[in-house]
């Protein structure tokens, strides 16, 4: 058996002239929560599909649980559970029967079937509403009924595409403890795909940032945070960008400028935010160029991939 959960090496999808996904190796320790963070069409989903055996891999390999996933899909799947970014869910049937009929599917007798159902339906808080015809859920209730469907078969490896998706603030806070549960009292390992980076950053514990089908950086969230090593100044205003970019560029502590032009926002890593805070403002008003908004922050997954690909991520 390998010692890690997940292991890729290589894969790659085409689709014709399309390169879904480039070439991704990545490593995930057992009972580890893993996020595949990365803006619309990256890869999140073409990745997580040919992890669970529903899409084959154009080249390169790839173990889940041990198991190749081509040469031995069958013990892949008997081993993992998989939650869909859109959910395909017949709104006739009521929450139960969604569960019943997934469990028949994986062969569990009756049995098995009511007790697991049970228990599932405690977890994700659905007791009232299980017996009541999908169609009547809101979009939490039924990311909470496709999370216990993906857990019906007590799966060692849980695969969740973009788990949050569309959901309020509070019911992705319900969905955020419900990992962390799986996480510390089963041992669960999780891989979750999210174009949300605060999503990534207060639940994984190791975060693979992906762009075009390829992984640009891959750690822990504060590790990728602090390898940046420096803080940022970001500056709202308006007047003579060019010159204030150009002095930026000249100043020794300035690690790196990025400009949103849509934003009117100009990104300056620093040494030390705080201590260089009056000197980006000189260089701002010296140049013609109006401060509207200053302000110190910390980097964040965003800056860590505004480093890497050169582009802002926008959620
Ligand atoms: N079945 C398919 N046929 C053709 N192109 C596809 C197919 N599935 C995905 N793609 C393309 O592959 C790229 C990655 O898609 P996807 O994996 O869905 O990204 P993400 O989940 O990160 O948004 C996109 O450009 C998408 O249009
Ligand atoms: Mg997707």
């Amino acid at each position: 058996m390998a010692t890690a959960a997940i292991e890729t090496h290589g894969l790659v999808k085409r689709y014709g002239e399309v390169t879904a996904v480039a070439g991704v190796d990545l490593t995930i320790a057992p009972h580890n929560i893993y996020a595949l963070l990365g803006p619309n069409g990256a890869g999140k989903t073409t990745t997580i599909s040919m992890l669970t055996t529903l899409v084959p891999p154009t080249a390169g390999s790839a173990q889940v649980a041990g198991y190749d996933i081509t040469s031995q899909a069958r013990q892949v799947r008997r081993r993992i559970g998989v939650t869909f970014q859109d959910i395909v869910l017949d709104p006739d049937l009521t929450g139960r029967q969604v569960l019943d009929i997934h469990g028949k599917l994986y062969r569990m007798n009756r049995q098995e079937r009511k007790t697991r159902i049970t228990r599932l339906v405690e977890l994700v808080q659905l007791e009232e509403a299980i017996d009541r015809r999908v169609k009547t859920y809101s979009g939490g209730m039924k990311r909470r009924l496709e999370l216990a469907r993906g857990l019906l078969t007590d799966p060692q490896i849980l695969f969740l595409d973009e788990p949050t998706q569309g959901l309020d603030p509070q019911n992705r806070i319900g969905i955020w403890n419900y990992i962390r549960e799986l996480n510390r009292e089963r041992g669960m390992t999780l891989l979750l795909t999210t174009h949300y980076m605060e999503e990534a950053e207060v639940l994984a514990h190791a975060v693979g940032i992906i762009d075009h089908g390829k992984m640009v950086a891959e750690g822990k969230p504060a590790s990728l945070v602090s390898a940046l090593g420096a803080d940022v100044i970001r500056v709202h205003g308006h007047g003579d960008q060019q010159h204030f970019l150009h002095t930026l560029g000249t100043l020794p502590f300035v690690e790196q400028v990025q400009i949103d032009e849509h934003d009117n926002l100009v990104q300056v890593f620093v040494d030390n935010g705080n201590r260089r805070l009056v000197e980006v403002v000189q260089a701002a008003s010296g140049n013609g160029f109006r401060v509207e908004d200053i302000a110190v922050a910390q980097p964040s997954l965003g800056d860590v991939f505004l480093r890497h690909t050169g582009r802002t991520f926008r959620d």
